[in-house]
């Protein structure tokens, strides 16, 4: 029997929580930059990318051992780090994250900045350090990298910040949603085939698996928004129409919106079931379970 959602991230959780939280206090000489950090790590969150990556190198026949956990860890500090500039007045000015009051409310955005500045950067001294032969420790950087970065998240935040006050077409919303969240989602799925060896169709559908996950859970997102419940999401709804954002709500509605998330994760359990068959796996998987937490909105 496969493990509920819950029960692999409560397996998996508090020892992704003890690395970034040991590692930035290991790391940090200012105390209120620590707890700044230690804040926004601390106020929990699904952890879904970390979680993903233990998934897919599970998937793959590696059990999580101390450098999956690393790289989990260092992803999900660069999520972190990305939630807390997101959130800032300049950005989406939001007031909630992760049940609690935003980074900038509590420790003002100055400081704010630096938690976000420190946790990216932190992440990759992690990953420079992590308990993995040198060229993963190398191909890590450059997935994480590759994602995070100018080509990736942050061009998708650009995009995002662009596409305020205007109509835009469903092609750039979708590139938008690539970038800005499907990025990551599909860093934590490739750093698993970056790990483990696995036959070339395997890698190829998991990776179309996790691209169609990155959208279906932005889609997600943007619905949440709308008909999203506030102490469940821990976030202010309606936070997108607030600052007419273009999202798949605002473009197709809520129902055209529902669709588009029910395409998205037809394509990842399809993608899903070319990686079994590559591998001869039978049954219910992680990765199974994972996906039927987006399609349940
Ligand atoms: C929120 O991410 C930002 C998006 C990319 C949609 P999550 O929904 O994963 O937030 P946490 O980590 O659970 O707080
Ligand atoms: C966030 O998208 C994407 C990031 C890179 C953080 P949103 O702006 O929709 O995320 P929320 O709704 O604030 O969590
Ligand atoms: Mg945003
Ligand atoms: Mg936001
Ligand atoms: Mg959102």
């Amino acid at each position: 029997m496969t493990q509920t959602f819950s029960a692999f991230a409560g397996a998996h959780v508090p020892e992704i929580d003890s690395i970034m939280r040991g590692f930035l206090k290991k790391n940090s000489a200012s105390a209120k930059l620590f707890e700044a950090m230690d804040y926004s790590v601390a106020a929990g969150g699904k952890r879904f990318r970390p979680l993903l990556l233990i998934a897919a190198a599970e998937f793959l026949g590696q059990p999580a051992t101390a450098g999956v956990y690393q790289a989990a860890s260092a992803l999900e500090m660069i999520h972190t780090y990305s939630l807390i500039h997101d959130d800032l007045p300049a950005m989406d000015d939001d007031e909630l994250r992760r049940g609690r009051p935003t980074n900038h409310k509590v420790f003002g955005e100055a400081l704010a900045i630096l938690a976000g500045d420190g946790l990216l950067t932190e992440a990759f001294h992690l990953v420079s350090q992590a308990d993995l032969p040198a060229e993963a420790v190398l191909a890590i950087t450059q997935l994480f990298a590759n994602a995070a970065g100018a080509n990736g998240m942050i061009a998708g935040q650009v995009l995002d910040i662009q596409s305020e006050n205007r109509q835009i077409t469903l092609e750039t919303l979708q590139k938008m949603h690539r970038r800005k969240t499907g990025a990551l989602i599909r860093a934590a799925v490739a750093a698993a085939t970056a790990l483990v060896p696995h036959p070339a169709e395997a890698g190829s559908a998991l990776l179309r698996y996790a691209e169609h996950l990155g959208m279906a859970f932005q889609i997600r997102d943007d619905l949440l928004d709308v008909i999203g419940d506030e102490q469940t999401i821990g976030k202010k709804t309606g936070a997108d129409q607030a600052l007419h954002k273009s999202t798949y709500v605002s473009l197709l509605g809520i129902a055209g919106a529902e669709t588009a998330l029910d395409d998205e994760c037809d394509h990842a359990a399809a993608a899903l079931q070319q990686a079994k068959a590559a591998l001869d796996v039978t049954g219910q998987t992680m990765l199974d379970v994972i996906l039927k937490e987006l399609t349940e909105i």
